[in-house]
């Protein structure tokens, strides 16, 4: 199929791309611990700007949703400084970027969380796998179980989150509902035990999911919000499938459509694993939702062409493939080869790995 699907202008609500080539939302942990990120984040950002929609790494929209020692925020006035020179970076450079909107739940830790008090989630049900911490990898601490009279602070964090991304000059958010965090163990029965308003039916465990996208859409308008699920994925936090993740995830997807969100991004398959096509119906959850649809998860190029050719998607997300080459577009485009980055050098450290690289 010819190339020139994936190099084409696309639309995702009223945000322009100029080709539908996605940076995926990338952890680097990289900025302190006030979740501030240091200047290299502008040139780390800047450098990967021909993506036609660079998603940011998960932004912390309050202390409390933060799971990951050296993540940034997006809740302080000195956050928002440190964030503004990387969306003009990107600009500057033609690019468009969102910041993915990143409330943790279960998936924290006791010393992360301000003093010292157990992450919140949908129910009492601890996490499996590890949060990074400053003394290291750890397993998630035993969650408490939100009020319901608490929900409401969560979306006004959410709201606050969404009006600072305003303010350092993003281009919209996309909702991180995606990856075993908050909003996933709200929307999946299988960490949502709950027998109020947010528990129990479809609807209900929808409910969350739905009022954070609707606070976001009132700052934004929801033509600039986006919204990413990873349906088939159990990998982060060991979080169990819905059981009838096609069901529970189309419902979402057709009220999303109904809000007119710019785009829904999905996880095909497992995080880093198969794409699950024999599980999961991708194609009726984009039907479901009507809009423009970003794929994601082990995409080459020659997928990538396919997969916009022959209209499976309208853009195409990728994650790691952008770590060790901050030029993919061009490299996919004079099909160049690609440069694999050091696993160490993902998460924490400095600049090598991150903006400069010793290929050997
Ligand atoms: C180092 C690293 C950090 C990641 N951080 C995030 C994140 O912050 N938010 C998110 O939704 N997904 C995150 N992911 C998942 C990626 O966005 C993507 O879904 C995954 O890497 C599969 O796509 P790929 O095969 O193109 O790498 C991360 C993946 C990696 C490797």
């Amino acid at each position: 199929m010819s190339s020139e699907s994936l190099f084409s202008p696309t639309r995702l609500g009223a945000i322009e791309v100029r080709n539908k080539i996605a940076m995926a939302p990338l952890t680097r942990s990289r900025a302190d611990m006030s979740g501030v990120q240091t200047p290299l984040a502008i040139d780390y950002y800047g450098q990967r700007a021909s993506a036609g929609l660079i998603i940011t790494e998960a932004t912390n929209i309050s202390r409390q949703g933060r799971g990951y020692a050296y993540t940034p925020g997006i809740y302080t006035d000195a956050q928002v400084a440190a964030w503004a020179p990387v969306t003009e970076a990107v600009h500057a450079a033609g690019g468009r970027i969102v910041v993915q909107l990143w409330h943790v739940g279960r998936m924290s830790h006791i010393s992360l969380q301000e003093g010292g008090a157990a992450p919140v989630a949908p129910s009492a049900i601890q996490a499996g796998g590890n949060v990074f911490t400053e003394a290291g990898y750890l397993p998630p601490s035993m969650p408490r179980a939100l009020a319901t009279e608490e929900i409401a602070g969560i979306l006004e964090d959410y709201r606050h989150a969404a009006r600072l991304a305003k303010e350092a000059g993003f281009d919209g958010v996309e909702v991180h509902a995606a990856n075993g965090y908050l909003l996933e163990q709200f929307l999946r029965d299988s960490t949502n035990h709950r027998d109020d308003r947010y528990g129990g039916s479809l609807e209900n465990r929808a409910r969350f999911p739905l009022e954070v996208v609707e606070a976001v859409a009132d700052i934004w308008g929801a033509d600039r919000v986006g919204l990413r699920l990873s349906p088939l994925s159990t990998a982060i936090g060991d979080t169990p499938l819905d059981s009838a993740p096609m069901e529970t995830h189309s419902y979402l997807a057709r009220r999303l459509g109904e809000m007119g969100l710019a785009y829904l991004h999905v996880v095909e398959g497992q995080l880093h694993g198969g794409n699950g096509a024999d599980l999961f119906d991708v194609q009726a959850l984009r039907a479901a939702f009507g809009g423009a649809y970003i794929a994601n998860n082990g995409y080459d190029r020659q997928r990538a062409i396919d997969a916009t050719a022959s209209g499976h998607a309208d853009m195409i997300a990728f994650g790691k493939p952008f770590i060790g080459n901050p030029d993919l577009v061009e490299r996919f485009q004079s099909q160049a080869p690609l440069y694999d980055a050091p696993v160490e050098t993902y998460f924490g450290g400095g600049a090598e790995g991150y903006t400069e690289f010793a290929r050997v």
